[in-house]
């Protein structure tokens, strides 16, 4: 006899079901908590910082001279304390359009004698070399994060990346490990991530895909010696938005042995021309900077299905290296600078970013949020010696629970977010088991002007215990200021019961919410 399919019963009773409560304004999720296959790479919570208006020099660096703020070798320590918290996993350095102007043996040796040279890309403005490769390496160490170093390819050479390699790698006896030990290291760093360039199709030289493959496999050859660490990562420069046919040519034309990972870079932007205030912004404009975010989903979906075609065993990563929400600069400060403050837009939209990178994470194995330190959509601000995290900030600590975790696939059925005629799903979603056997749920709701209410089927999981987290404000234009640094933190949520064998979930307006099941 044949077997009766059960797509038919699936497709006449689930889909009208799940239809119904998303129309009439109930979500619903299904965790297949048996069915999880996939490892959630830490890599995805990485971390992206420019020579850039205050990102490095103010933020991270005040140089070893500077005693009235806390530091080691110059690093702040306060900064240091807070990016531990949050468990930095990476940091993409020195760029960014900086990279691909920037000649590493500039920042090495004694300081005073570094040249002075101009940042072209970001103000003109005089830098001094003083941060450098010592430097930025010793800093990833005391964050106990990975290095990941992007190489100049616009305007560099391929034997100034292959020695910058040997400089910071190389154990043996060499004409750069020996220089590397006259300034004061002996041991190799070992570093793994490297970028073959950055934005070579718009700073990094205006390249097309075509010209780039075979610029990148010449890069690529020569840059050997993982040496004591293992391979090399090396990350060729990827396609801005959706330009579908850059990562076609690169998943095409480069051999996959040369090639650990493929980048891509998106902003949430409203509009180019008119990115409008950070904290200043109307309901529409929220929800225009919701739509974008949710863009992600098409774009990692669709480039994903390129690099199927070539890479049917997701061999090489998608990495998505440059992201996060772009406004108009601060009243008051250089519009090169791009400092910008952070509200609960941006928690929002590091919220679902996450959510997408999560489920995605079989492909998406790395990416790095556009810049940590007051710079675009930024984890922490400071001012002098005064220091506060932002709600981006505080979504990265409650989605720490998902690094290395299981991934547990999820199904949605979302109500809807409308604003005139378009309507975005209020609902995202997604979920993992950790080591120690819990059960991490994250959940937002972009939706600005209603609660949500939840149910959530968990098949395949047991539990007894149910912790929640929260970060909700007032109003969405809600941020932290350095007079008043706790304004949005997370707090307790008690808005999640159990229901039969799932749960029951009252998502307050414009939130991001975890729930730890045990
Ligand atoms: O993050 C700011 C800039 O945005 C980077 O330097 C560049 O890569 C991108 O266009």
């Amino acid at each position: 006899m044949r077997k009766k399919s059960l797509w038919p019963i699936a497709v006449r009773v689930l889909l009208p079901t799940m239809l119904f409560f998303g129309a009439f304004g109930q979500t619903r999720i299904v965790v297949n908590a048996d069915l999880g296959r996939d490892t959630i790479s830490s890599h995805i919570y990485g971390h992206f910082s420019e020579h850039l208006g205050r990102c490095i020099y103010g933020g991270y660096y005040i140089g070893d001279s500077n005693s009235s703020i806390p530091n080691t070798r110059g690093v702040r320590t306060d900064v240091v304390n807070a990016l531990r918290k949050i468990k930095i996993p990476n940091l993409r350095w020195p760029g960014g359009c900086f990279a691909d102007t920037y000649h590493w043996r500039d920042g090495i040796g004694p300081k005073e004698k570094r040249p002075v040279m101009v940042n072209t890309w970001w103000g003109g403005v005089t830098e001094n070399n003083h941060f450098g490769t010592h430097e930025f390496l010793d800093l990833c160490e005391q964050l106990g994060a990975e290095p990941f170093i992007a190489g100049n390819v616009g305007s560099g050479t391929v034997q100034e990346l292959a020695q910058w390699i040997q400089y910071v790698n190389f154990d043996g006896e060499s004409p750069m490990s020996k220089e590397r030990a006259a300034n004061g290291r002996a041991k190799p760093w070992n570093v793994r991530y490297w970028g073959v360039g950055n934005e070579v199709w718009g700073c990094g030289g205006n390249m097309t895909p075509e010209y780039y493959v075979n610029i990148y496999r010449t890069y690529a050859t020569f840059m050997t010696g993982g040496w004591g660490s293992g391979r090399l990562f090396r990350i060729a420069s990827g396609a801005n938005s959706g330009d579908y046919h850059w990562t076609e040519v690169l998943m095409r034309d480069i051999p996959h042995s040369l090639m650990e990972g493929v980048a891509l870079h998106y902003y949430s932007v409203i509009d180019w021309g008119k990115k409008s205030s950070a904290t200043k912004f109307t309901s529409d404009e929220y929800f225009t900077s919701m739509q974008r975010a949710l863009q992600m989903e098409e774009l990692v979906s669709r480039h994903i299905t390129v690099m199927d075609r070539y890479d049917p065993r997701k061999k090489v990563a998608l990495v998505v290296d440059e992201w996060g929400g772009w406004y108009d600069v601060e009243p008051g400060t250089k519009d090169a600078f791009l400092y910008q403050q952070n509200t609960m837009r941006d928690g929002m939209i590091a919220g679902v970013t996450f959510n997408i990178f999560n489920n995605h994470c079989d492909r998406v194995r790395m990416a790095n949020l556009a810049q940590t330190v007051n710079v675009l959509q930024a984890v922490i601000l400071t001012e002098g010696e005064k220091m506060l995290v932002t709600p981006t900030y505080h979504v990265m600590e409650m989605y720490s629970v998902h690094h290395g975790a299981l991934m547990l696939p999820v199904q949605i059925e979302s109500a809807r977010y409308t604003a005139g005629n378009v309507s975005l799903p209020a609902v995202s979603a997604s979920c993992s088991r950790a080591k120690n056997g819990d059960i991490n749920l994250s959940l937002v709701n972009i939706d600005a002007g209603r609660q949500h209410e939840v149910t959530v089927d968990l098949r395949g999981a047991v539990f007894s215990s149910i912790v929640g987290r929260v970060l909700a404000s007032k109003y969405i234009q809600d941020h932290n200021t350095f007079e008043t640094p706790g304004k949005v933190k997370p707090a307790e949520f008690g808005g999640a019961r159990k229901e039969g064998a799932g749960l029951h979930v009252t998502l307050p307006p414009c939130s991001v919410v975890l729930i730890t099941l045990r």
